[in-house]
């Protein structure tokens, strides 16, 4: 099983009273990368608008700009709020193939307090069956640490340096 102990402490510490999506997210793919071997793809789909996701900060090869909700895996996880652990993609029906060395893939949504889905996280391996179960829950705590909490507070008015 993957310890997300270390990378968790320090994304808290970094991340510490900063408000930015942009900043945050960026910082969590890069670090998540970094941290993994076979974590090929790591970034963020962000919901510009009712069913449709853009794409956010990433880390790895060009990934596809938009993806509506009834398209691939992360639209599966925007849709339907839950996440979405595709062992072999060729099984996934409609899975996107943004680079064709993808093997399986782990997709998380990113919720706000009010239940409603504000991104999704996108991971990717170039190594069949990579994800298990067991990752689901601390990249959910993580996201709900760093990234949860920026959404239900005032509008970010930026650091107004
Ligand atoms: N494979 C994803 C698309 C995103 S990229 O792989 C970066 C999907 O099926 O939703």
């Amino acid at each position: 099983m993957r310890d997300y102990r270390e990378v968790a402490t320090r994304l808290r510490a970094i991340c510490q009273g900063e408000r930015d999506e942009i900043a945050l997210m960026a910082t969590f793919s890069q670090e998540l990368f970094a941290s993994f071997d076979g974590f090929d793809w790591v970034g963020f789909y962000r919901v510009v608008s009712p069913n449709i996701l853009k794409i956010g900060p990433y880390q790895g090869g060009h990934g596809c700009l938009t993806i509506p909700f009834d398209k691939g895996v992360c639209g599966a996880a925007a849709r339907t709020a839950t996440p979405q652990l595709v062992a072999d993609v060729e099984q996934f029906d409609g899975h996107i193939a943004c680079a064709s060395s993808t093997r399986s893939e782990l997709v998380i949504p990113l919720m706000d307090n009010a239940g409603g889905v504000r991104a999704v996280l996108d991971i990717d391996s170039d190594q069949p069956d990579f994800f298990t179960p067991a990752d689901i829950e601390p990249l959910t705590a993580m996201m709900a640490d760093i990234l949860t909490p920026i959404y239900n507070a005032e509008a970010y008015q930026g650091e107004g340096v």
